[in-house]
């Protein structure tokens, strides 16, 4: 029961608990109770957490999981999933989780077309490997170009980063920047044997758009037919269909997600394509079936031992408790190097709001930042070793490479040296370097006794240790649908919409004036020379140093 006065009272002793822990320190809480480890880990069929080496005791844990209680989160959990509208400035459900649900009939809405939508994509996939589906011209598809951004590009560009091509693939990219090194053609037939995904919900995105202009404009360069363009190479995946047939695709090349799926949270969807062109239907089920087995997980533990929640919690309590501000999250494998990207944009355009759905504001959350190891230690993890930010880092690491690399017994031991450098780096983070031990190591190194101070290292720094048995479709889908109820049991959690991203809005407004200004015209003559806000004919909304700053650009020449 989420009742106003029973968080309050509980947001009231955590704001006292959090006080007393104020000199709380986790290598004495080690040393004093050797069960620890135990009581802080959690084990899922694909992933085992150990979340010890945090700032929490079990009243910690305690006060939280009766927060998270009186919030009705886990209720709210199942509302998502039975597809009600927990988007209500959209009027939308979040329905992304029914796309992975197996089983049929009333009980599972959504699931049978889901199902239809994949089978449809896989006969796709199968005709253009066969020769089918060909390019203008009958020419075979050797290549499949993404043109997306945001949900329409991360998360595909993550899962083929993540997974093997199969023997008959075509090559798989992602195209989002509107540089031009960013599409490469260098031929009529160049263009002929490319498949081009435009992947846009809205189908309204001016980079994407624009990205499609470049690929038919170089064609036309080159004596090509747009419309043929359109009409051979060209699919469609989007929420708005009626949009992609007026631009000229294809019906049958079209594709259609619904609107109560999120970008961030659409790789289940038809957005999915490239993925499946790359690793193929039996690699995209097992990516489905680890996010459902994570679905279950969280639907169906007990809040104790639930990851989603756990995390979603110790989240909210360094946010609104201890006060952090960011998150780090280290993946240690090189298949996963888009990983924390893609968690950028799926925990901040979840969470990055200020106002709560009670009226209120001054909801919190934390900037994700993060990297590939061990290539972060040598860069950012001297800041999280000996800055002032107490930053919480999640490690992520798999016990052995990927089998599909199929990995020599030299290899093997190449990625145990990844390994001990993650848990090096979290036990370091974790015990620190005491003043007599920089004293020892000073000595050693010959550093006069002043700097001894600059060798010191607080330790008590908080991390959580993801380990799986090796990277695989299954263990994939897991995280991804581990992050994603973490970020929604989190926004549920501090009174925020998941789901809306209304942040995003104004700049795309904005940057419509200063295109115009910076873009000469057609007949090269240079559109109205940008002005500062004295009434001149820039929008009023345009402050001095945007003036300033297009008046510049412009005075430099191409
Ligand atoms: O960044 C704003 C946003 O709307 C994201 O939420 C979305 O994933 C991205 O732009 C792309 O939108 P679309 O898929 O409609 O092109």
């Amino acid at each position: 029961m989420n009742t106003t006065s029973n968080t309050t009272a509980i947001a009231a002793k955590l704001s006292q608990h959090a006080s007393s822990m104020h000199n709380f320190d986790m290598r004495q809480a080690f040393t004093q109770d050797q069960k620890r480890v135990a009581k802080f880990s959690l084990q899922t069929s694909d992933i085992y957490l150990d979340y010890s080496k945090n700032l929490i005791n079990e009243e910690t844990i305690q006060l939280l999981l009766e927060f998270a209680q009186a919030k009705g989160v886990l209720d709210k959990f199942k509302q998502q999933l039975g597809g009600e509208l927990v988007n209500p400035t959209e009027k939308q459900a979040a329905i992304h989780t029914a796309l992975r649900r197996s089983g049929t009939g009333e009980s599972v809405p959504l699931a049978k077309e889901a199902e239809q939508m994949r089978a449809r994509m896989y006969s796709v996939r199968q005709d253009v490997v066969e020769g089918k589906l060909t390019g203008v011209g009958g020419s075979h598809f050797t290549r499949v170009i993404n043109l997306g951004i945001g949900g329409s590009h991360l998360g595909g560009a993550m899962a083929v980063a993540a997974l093997p091509a199969q023997a008959d693939s075509p090559k798989v990219e992602f195209v989002c920047s509107l540089s031009p090194n960013a599409l490469g053609f260098t031929s009529k037939e160049d263009v002929e044997s490319c498949l081009i995904i435009l992947s846009s919900k809205s189908f309204g995105t001016e980079e994407t758009l624009a990205n499609a202009q470049r690929i038919i404009n170089y064609y036309e360069s080159v004596g090509g037919s747009s419309s043929d363009l359109l009409r051979d190479n060209f699919y469609a995946i989007t929420a708005a269909p009626e949009k992609a047939e007026e631009y000229g695709i294809s019906k049958d090349n079209v594709f259609t997600m619904p609107k109560s799926v999120g970008g961030r949270y659409s790789i289940w969807s038809a957005i999915g394509l490239p993925i499946i062109f790359h690793c193929g239907m039996n690699l995209y089920e097992q990516l489905i079936k680890g996010a459902a087995g994570m679905d279950e997980h969280c639907a169906d533990t007990s809040p104790d031992n639930n990851m989603p929640l756990i995390l979603a919690l110790l989240s909210y309590w360094y946010v609104n408790y201890l006060n952090t501000t960011s998150i780090c999250i280290n993946v240690y494998e090189n298949c996963l190097a888009n990983f924390p990207a893609f968690l950028q944009q799926l925990i901040m355009e979840s969470c990055g709001k200020n106002a709560k759905l009670d009226g209120g504001m001054g909801a919190k959350s934390e900037v994700v930042w993060g990297g590939e190891g061990t290539a972060i230690q040598h860069s950012y993890m001297q800041l999280c070793h000996q800055g002032n930010q107490l930053i919480p880092i999640d490690f992520i690491v798999g016990a052995n490479p990927p089998r599909w690399l199929k990995p020599s017994a030299y290899e093997l031991q190449m990625h145990k040296i990844q390994i001990a450098h993650a848990l090096a780096q979290s036990q370091a983070l974790l015990v620190g370097r005491s003043a007599d031990a920089a004293a020892t190591e000073a000595q050693a190194k010959g550093i006069a006794n002043e700097y001894i101070s600059h060798l010191e290292m607080p330790g008590n720094r908080p991390s959580n240790s993801f380990v799986y048995g090796a990277l695989s479709a299954e263990v994939l889908g897991a995280l991804i649908a581990l992050y994603e109820h973490k970020t929604a049991l989190f926004c549920y959690l501090s009174d925020i919409n998941p789901f809306d991203q209304w942040g995003v809005e104004l700049g795309k407004q904005l940057s419509t004036d200063i295109k115009n200004s910076l873009i000469d015209n057609q007949d090269g003559s240079h559109s109205g020379e940008a002005q500062s806000t004295n009434g001149d004919s820039m929008d009023s909304r345009c402050d001095p140093s945007t003036a300033q700053l297009v008046k510049y650009i412009k005075s430099i020449p191409e």
